[in-house]
Formats: C-alpha cells, structure tokens, sequence
C-alpha cells in the first residue's frame, strides 16, 4: 500500500505540530532541557612532578598536569561557574596497593589543596579507586581468593576507605567510588563517619559497564590493567537491564547520596530507567573519555561539527534523565553557552 492510501491521522488538520517549531521563540517556550555549567563537572588529571604538562594524545584539550599548573582550570572551571571538578591521580609510583592513593602527600591530595586554595568556592570532587595507582592497573588489590588471581574485594575495601578519608583530610568536597567492588560505598562512608566526616557526600560510580569506550582514560590515567579485564567487577553490558537497578539501590542503602551511570551516551535507556524508578536520586551520567575521542577525531576530519554533536549528546544525556554531568566538554560548553 503506498502512502497516499494512508488516511491523515485524524487530528490533521487541526493538530499541525509543526506550529510547535516555526517560531524560535516558541521553539524556545517549549523547550525543557537546558544545559547549565552549574550541572557540568570537569574531569581533571594531575601528575606528580613540577611545571608538567603532555597532552593527551587521544583526547585533544586534556592535559596531564603537574599540581602547580592545576591553577589555570581550576581557576577557570570556578570562573565558567561549573558545577565542580572531578580529580584523578597519577602517580610517581606505583604499587601493588596501590600506597600512593591513600598517602596524605600523595598526589591527588596535593591537587585537592591547590583547588581549594585556587578556588575555595569551587566544588571539588576526587575520584576513590586504585587502578591509577597499582603497578597491575586493577581497580583493587589482588588475590586468589576464588583459586585464581583476581580482584579481592573485601581486602580492597579497607584500602578505598582509607584513600576517601586521606582525600577527605587534603580538603575534598565530595568522594566518588568508581571501582565497583561490592560493598565500597559502606565501607568508604563507615571511614569517613569514623573520620568525622559524616557530612561529606559519596557520589557512587553505581552502574558502571566494563566499556571500551574508557580507552583513552585508560591512556590519560596510565591504569590499562598489566592482564587480564575489568569484567570481573564492572558491570556486563549485555545483563539485563534491571541489574542497574540493583547496584543502584544497594549503593543507596550503603549510604549513597548521588548515583551514577556510567558511560553515557550508549547507556541513555540505563539513565533513563534509574531517573523514573528511582525519583529523588540524585543522578549522574559519565560522558566518558571514548565518546568524547570519537567526537574529535571526527571533528578533526571536517566529518562532524563538534560543538553542535556535543550540545545535541549533552542534551540527551540530560533529557533522560542525568541532572549532573561529567564531561571533557564542561569549559567548552559553557564558553559556547556564555
Ligand atoms: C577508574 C575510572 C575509569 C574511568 C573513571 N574512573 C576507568 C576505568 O574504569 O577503566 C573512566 C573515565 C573515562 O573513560 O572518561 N576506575
């Protein structure tokens, strides 16, 4: 049957949705998604060393840099009004416990107390895991608890504890777990209560795949694992749904204040079903470091237009449902946006 067989839908031609669009301002009335810098978080790298700065490779803008040259972003980021940042850490050193992390020297926490001193007001956050920080580049230490080498989680824990309240001593605002070992929330907010820091929120790294789409991070944070994967403790794509659900709401009832999903953009039904099933929750979304190499490596070509694809995926992130993002795009989008 072709078309014009098709009767118009029964509201034609009353219902014209298009008088929804022709006019920019109704456009704009209409228009419920809009990206705020107040709901951006940038993801910053700090690397030990004095007046250091490479950029990565595989992510055009970001820079691997030492604590003293931290002041230009971070002074920027507060400037832009962004929602806050979000620090890693590579290490001098690393090893198999990864001893750096939980160091009070060490170097997020030398990049904690120049962004506070930068910026007081400037909301920062630090990442809590362990693979930027063991020589095996696994997000916990290693055992053979189960007869083989693997991750042991609950040895693990004690370590994650000690790293949040070591960032939370250096002046961290908030902590975010992101290595995805069973029972990491609890034990990072019973360390910190017992550190009197019960006021100090957890944004928990909830639902978070085991995704290629982290490659350049893993160039960027030098935590490639030495062998073996990550899907023994992240989460398996292809699981149903529903399991999202799960580590949602155990991350809650351990004490999570705010939640993530984690990548983003390949995950949008994940953001979505958290946002509708778990109203209230503070949610976060990851627009991770893959999706933001994909952009402009294509942008670098002339094949895509950089700015408009990464408004159009910022904007769908939030239109399912994130209220917070974290992404490389943050200072851009607010340059673009002001
Ligand atoms: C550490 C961590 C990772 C990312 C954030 N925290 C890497 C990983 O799990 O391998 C990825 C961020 C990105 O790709 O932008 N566990």
């Amino acid at each position: 049957m072709s078309d014009h067989h098709l009767p118009a839908h029964p509201g034609f031609p009353a219902t014209r949705l298009r008088r929804l669009r022709q006019h920019p301002g109704v456009r704009s009335l209409v228009r419920r998604t809009r990206l705020s810098p107040a709901h951006l978080i940038l993801p910053l790298f700090a690397r030990a060393g004095k007046n250091f700065r490479r950029e990565i490779p595989s992510m055009p803008g970001h820079f691997q840099l030492s604590p003293d040259l931290l002041v230009e972003p971070i002074s920027q980021a507060a400037e832009l009004g962004l929602g806050g940042v979000i620090l890693f850490g590579i290490p001098e050193e690393k090893d198999a416990i990864g001893s750096d992390a939980m160091s009070d020297d060490g170097i997020v926490q030398q990049a904690v107390r120049v962004a506070k001193q930068t910026a007081p007001e400037l909301l920062v956050i630090t990442d809590v895991c362990c693979c930027e920080y063991t020589d095996h580049g696994h997000c916990g230490i290693l055992g053979d608890t189960t007869g083989r080498t693997d991750v042991d989680n609950d040895a693990t824990l004690e370590l994650l504890a000690r790293q949040a309240v070591s960032h939370a001593r250096a002046g961290a605002d908030m902590v975010a777990p992101s290595g995805m070992m069973d029972g990491m929330v609890g034990a990072i907010r019973r360390g910190l209560d017992g550190a009197d820091f019960s006021h100090l929120p957890i944004m928990s790294y909830a639902a978070k795949y085991a995704s290629a789409f982290y490659g350049p991070f893993r160039e960027a944070a030098e935590s490639t694992p030495q062998a073996g994967n990550r899907r023994g403790y992240q989460m398996d794509p292809a699981a149903a749904a529903e399991q999202a659900l799960r580590e949602v709401q155990l991350d809650l009832d351990e004490g999570a204040d705010l939640v993530m999903v984690k990548p983003a953009l390949a995950y949008l039904d994940i953001i979505r079903m958290v946002a509708e099933r778990m109203p209230g929750v503070p949610l976060a979304a990851y627009n991770v470091s893959g999706e933001y190499s994909m952009v402009k490596a294509a942008a670098e070509r002339g094949w895509i237009d950089e700015r408009a694809v990464a408004i159009e995926s910022l904007t769908a992130m939030h239109r399912a449902g994130a209220d917070i993002i974290l992404t490389y795009w943050a200072a851009d989008v607010a340059r673009w946006l002001a």
